[in-house]
């Protein structure tokens, strides 16, 4: 098969990585990819939001499968205009997406679905946030469109609510943040579910464990993920079925019963309260660092399981998973999530990759004018180790990290230790 792959982060490293491993890829086309997924296929320098150019691309290849990566393009459709153009695409259509690209969708599908999730109040005026954030106190504050993961806000007072409620109602994730969900705040442990949906049946795929936060002893700024660990130490095989029965099937029978049948991956953001596991928000795709631990864990061939998702024959399909830890330490430039250099040289990442039990995955990395690896992003690589324990996993994915030459970058020294 000729696939396609749309998307530049350790997230599509880590799917470049899988897919060039399936004994039905003949030719994996990434666009645009970054430098460590060239050994796995030709990179093509399309941007992943660029709906016309990537669909023109996957006409004229032509492409047997289109995977999306990022929450992006499936949000504005690209996977609707491949399906107009006959080309099989992994991946919800938009209106599937709303449930990842609209806070206020999702939570009001969850409510018609009896699926347990906070109390919520849709606003679109500082006034009527007010009231809510009164009422409520310690709340959150939601961006209900997609705002790169920093539309979210988790206030202990009623003022930084309000000051986060009227900042984002002033604009500042624009038209992402004109309407907001001002949310109960929940406590608890929290774990993401991972499910694979065909329209119709939902499988468990893995569980895994984010690091939010940028510092040891979770300080600091939130960030796109510092690290992973899989499956979620939380997350025991009773907590697994009751999130598939009371949550994931609910879903996946609800959009088709709506008429908006979802297919792809469910990211289930989950917290896991007194009273049982209640959503935290949805994600359309894989998370990242999240499809790092997770895909060195999978036995059974991606590809396959792609195609089962498309072709609505999950019902019959069995997914094997290495019965190994896995933890992934993320490595960052200084600065970020804030603001950082980029150009600083990273030397010494084949030594820290094995591809047996040590593996790194690239993210904001380019090659400079002399070939020298340089890192130009906030999150420039993820190392995964695996191991026969959670500690055997941290242990090897530290070793790992050791090796890696970057005076400039940092990591946090936390990542799945209890
Ligand atoms: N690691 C969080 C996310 O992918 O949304």
């Amino acid at each position: 098969m000729k696939i396609l792959l749309i998307g530049s982060g350790g997230r599509e490293h880590a799917l470049a990585w899988s897919i060039a491993d399936s004994p039905l890829t003949q030719q994996l086309v990434i666009a645009p990819g970054n430098p460590g997924m060239a050994p796995y296929g030709k990179l093509v320098d399309i941007a992943a939001d660029d709906i016309d150019e990537i669909c023109n691309y996957a006409t004229n290849m032509p492409a047997d499968l289109v995977v999306v990566g990022p929450e992006v393009p499936l949000v504005l459709g690209l996977v609707d205009k491949l399906n107009e153009r006959n080309i099989p695409a992994f991946g919800p259509t938009a209106t599937a997406a709303k449930l990842e690209g609209s806070k206020e969708f999702a939570r009001a599908f969850c409510q018609r679905h009896d699926i347990p999730q906070p109390a919520f109040y849709p606003v679109d005026n500082y006034a009527a946030a007010c009231q809510h954030i009164d009422a409520l106190g310690s709340c959150v504050i939601k961006a209900d469109g997609l705002a790169a993961g920093k539309g979210v806000i988790v206030a202990d007072t009623a003022a930084q609510a309000k000051d986060a409620a009227k900042q984002m109602l002033d604009g500042q994730f624009g038209a992402a943040s004109a309407r907001l969900v001002i949310e109960q705040r929940i406590s608890g442990p929290e774990a993401s579910l991972f499910a694979l949906l065909d329209g119709e049946n939902a499988i468990l795929m893995a569980t895994a464990q984010d690091h939010k936060r940028a510092f040891d002893g979770n300080t600091g700024p939130n960030t796109g993920g510092m690290g992973a660990i899989s499956p979620a130490p939380r997350l025991n095989p009773e907590l697994e079925i009751e999130v598939m029965e009371r949550i994931v099937k609910p879903v996946a029978r609800g959009m088709h019963s709506e008429g908006t049948p979802y297919r792809g991956i469910l990211y289930v953001g989950l917290m896991l309260t007194d009273s049982g596991p209640q959503v935290i928000e949805f994600n359309c795709r894989f998370g990242d660092p999240e499809a790092q631990v997770i895909l060195p864990r999978l036995r059974t061939d991606i590809v396959s399981a792609m195609l089962a998702t498309i072709n609505n024959s999950l019902g019959h399909f069995d997914m094997r998973w290495d019965s190994r830890h896995a933890v992934t330490v993320v490595m960052a430039n200084q600065g970020y999530p804030g603001a950082y250099k980029k150009g600083s040289v990273i030397k010494n990442i084949e030594a820290a990759d094995n591809q047996t039990d040590q593996l790194v995955f690239h993210a904001g990395t380019a090659n400079d004018a002399d070939g020298q690896l340089t890192a130009v992003g906030g999150r420039v690589l993820a190392v995964t180790g695996l191991g026969d324990s959670q500690d055997a996993a941290r242990a090897t994915a530290y070793e790992a990290v050791a090796k890696i030459d970057w005076p400039e970058g940092f990591y946090r020294r936390d990542i799945a230790s209890k």
